[in-house]
């Protein structure tokens, strides 16, 4: 318990800042304090027992908000990260900086545009976390990216949500023969861990 409430610590630190254009998830059932109601001290354990079991060198994150899930990586792997958001907290990316420096860069662009960054990833992504827009376009484009890139592991966050369960299986559908699901998590809205088909 001792690793989550060193999560609920930094956490703490990381709120939306004035620079939020807006708040996704406001709520109340279990959350850590000073999330905003986007991450529960059991889907922090979930993922932190995916990475921990994935131990991947270097994430990619699509989907940065105010970096819940970014401080999971960080702070329960040795991984680099790297985060892209089209809007995304730059209060808590900066306070990520300053906490895990090189470990850690924000980018706020749209996942649309991701390989217009490529050249500046000088490195090989081993894990990638999607939890940007949930349409089934923007999934496909996530998934085509990662795909590009050659990225072994994916985490599909949202994958029983009501609203996205849908999109996101359809969208996985369309890369059946190039990643197959290894593990469907129930915890709160469940989320999908992919393989690389080789
Ligand atoms: C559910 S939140 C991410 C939550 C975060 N992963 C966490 O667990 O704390 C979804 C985020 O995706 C971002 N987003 C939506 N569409 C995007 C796109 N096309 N490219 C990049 N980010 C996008 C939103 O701005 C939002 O911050």
């Amino acid at each position: 318990m001792e690793e989550i409430e060193l999560y609920k610590k930094f956490s703490k630190n990381m709120g939306y800042g004035n620079d939020r254009l807006r708040i996704w998830g406001e709520g109340n059932y279990g959350n850590i304090e000073g999330s905003g109601g986007e991450v529960s001290v059991a889907q922090v354990i979930g993922m932190r027992d995916v990475i921990k079991e994935i131990n991947p060198k270097n994430i990619l994150e699509i989907g940065f908000n105010r970096g819940a899930s970014s401080l999971c990586w960080l702070l329960f792997s040795q991984a680099n990260v790297i985060s892209i958001d089209i809007d995304g907290s730059l209060s808590s990316g900066e306070y990520l900086k300053n906490c895990f420096w090189h470990r850690f860069t924000f980018y706020r662009i749209n996942s649309l545009f991701l390989p217009s960054i490529f050249s500046l990833f000088n490195r090989k992504f081993d894990f990638a976390f999607i939890d940007g827009e949930h349409d089934t376009m923007h999934v496909r484009n996530d998934i085509l990216q990662c795909l590009h890139l050659n990225i072994k592991y994916l985490l599909l966050d949202d994958y029983n949500n009501t609203a996205h369960s849908k999109h996101i299986k359809e969208a996985i559908k369309t890369f059946s023969h190039n990643y197959k699901i290894i593990k469907e998590i129930e915890i709160c809205q469940g989320q999908a861990l992919l393989e690389l088909v080789n």
